[in-house]
């Protein structure tokens, strides 16, 4: 009986919304097309806040919805986790979160800061895992890969006498400005910043702040270009085709 309740109150604020919430996506969830869209865009406005419009496919799960909102326009593809407790998950208008994306917050040691915040017009890409348990601040326009992972939390370790699990964790944040893209497979660690319109080249380690207008690549990564400084030739006088 104390795990039943412990597990209910890891996936809904009480037991009656734990009811509804999981009955209307029981219901609807599954429900595949544009019907299934349009069920959801309407009723999926009792448990948790929309703005306007928005296109849910078949076969996403939400917990802890009354902590989530929704602006105008957002997309959540197939298999995408919300998991917002109890910071909350926001996604600004137009943004879109990919295939298998997993956003979770899932926080029970009262974290201040814990959250994920994204922008308008910004793009979570397929199987992206963002651990939101020190805060996740995306800004407007910011482009994530697939597979990228944004880890706001670590282990404490310092005493060997102790297994890890018991010594408790840090979590201080990530953030992540207007502009940026983060290429596939990229790993952000906790306290870094990403500064506005940075590059975060494929496959890197960020264990450091990258500045803003800058590209980083590498494990761990560094800065190899200013954008400013050292401006990129446009790809057309190479002669390849931008779309
Ligand atoms: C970083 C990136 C944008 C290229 O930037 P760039 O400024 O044109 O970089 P360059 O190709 O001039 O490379 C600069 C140096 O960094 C290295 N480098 C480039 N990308 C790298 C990466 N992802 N990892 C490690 N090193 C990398 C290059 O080998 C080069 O090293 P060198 O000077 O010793 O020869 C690109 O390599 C990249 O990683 N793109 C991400 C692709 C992606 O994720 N696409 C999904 C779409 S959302």
């Amino acid at each position: 009986m104390k795990q039943l309740l412990l597990y209910l109150s890891r996936q809904a604020d009480s037991l009656p919304r734990y009811i509804c919430e999981q009955l209307l996506q029981a219901l609807i969830g599954w429900v595949p097309t544009v019907v299934g869209i349009a069920l959801r865009a309407g009723a999926y406005r009792t448990m948790m806040r929309m703005d306007g419009a928005t296109a849910i496919e078949d076969g996403v799960r939400i917990r802890f919805a009354s902590h989530v909102r929704l602006g105008r326009g957002v997309y959540l593809d197939h298999g995408a986790y919300l998991h917002a407790c109890p910071g909350g998950i926001s996604i600004g208008d137009e943004s879109l979160v990919m295939k298998n994306a997993i956003l979770h917050v899932y926080n029970f040691r009262d974290l201040p800061k814990s959250g994920i915040r994204i922008g308008r017009r910004s793009l979570i890409g397929e199987g992206c895992i963002l651990r939101g348990q020190g805060g996740i601040s995306i800004g407007d326009d910011v482009y994530l890969g697939t597979l990228v992972q944004v880890l706001a939390v670590n282990h404490v370790f310092s005493d060997p006498t102790r297994p890890i699990s018991q010594q408790g964790i840090t979590a201080e944040g990530i953030q992540i400005e207007d502009g940026a893209w983060i290429g596939s497979g990229a790993i952000l660690l906790d306290g870094v910043t990403i500064g506005r319109n940075a590059v975060v080249g494929a496959g890197a380690v960020v264990t450091k702040d990258v500045p803003a207008y800058s590209v980083a690549v590498g494990n761990p990564a560094r800065v190899v270009r200013d954008l400013k400084a050292n401006p990129l030739a446009h790809p057309a006088e190479r002669g390849v085709v931008v779309y």
